[in-house]
């Protein structure tokens, strides 16, 4: 993943523009927009979240107006319209995973991260944030962490603990 600032204007790749033309190709002429959402994910994926010159670098990819793409990328929660770290996790904070701890989860992380919510950690790795059900009501307090949103359930403070050094050690394997 590269990591841009606010304001930092973007290039997308030619591999990226190769992954934008092969979804746009699924669809059929003139209905280029339908791919705007998959599109999107694939710019977060590359830069972490969705700068507005990325989204107006899309808008002109795919011949729609700009608000077209700040529409769509206000409304869905999964796209983060500023800096985050390489790993986000969002923790379900509605009621169920309420009643099973998910705010002492948060404060823990928010502890052990040592960011407030929605911040960056100084190494850019991590942020967090509190999301509405993710639809495991059964298995709280659970997290999901994104671009594959894998799941974590029936989380402790040990387990969050041990999930962070993990995501550490991976990270440090990667650079
Ligand atoms: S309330 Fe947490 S997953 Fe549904």
């Amino acid at each position: 993943m590269l990591s841009i600032k606010e304001n930092q204007p973007v290039e997308f790749s030619s591999e990226l523009f190769a992954q934008f033309g092969e979804i746009v190709g699924r669809y059929p002429e003139g209905k280029q927009k339908s791919a705007l959402l998959p599109i999107l994910h694939l710019v977060q994926a590359e830069y972490g979240w969705l700068s507005t010159d990325a989204m107006d670098k899309v808008a002109a990819y795919l011949g729609i107006k700009p608000i077209e793409v700040y529409e769509v990328a206000t409304f869905y929660t999964m796209y983060f319209l500023e800096p985050r770290g390489k790993y986000t996790l969002e923790v379900c904070r509605t009621g169920p995973c309420c009643l099973v701890g998910a705010e002492r989860i948060m404060t823990h992380i928010e502890k052990k991260l040592g960011v407030k919510e929605n911040e960056v950690t100084p190494d850019g790795l991590f942020s967090w944030r509190g999301v509405e059900c993710l639809a495991a009501c059964g298995y709280g307090p659970v997290l999901q962490i994104g671009p594959e949103y894998t799941f974590y359930e029936n989380l402790t403070e040990e387990s969050v603990d041990q999930l962070i050094e993990t995501l550490r050690n991976k990270a440090q394997h990667e650079a």
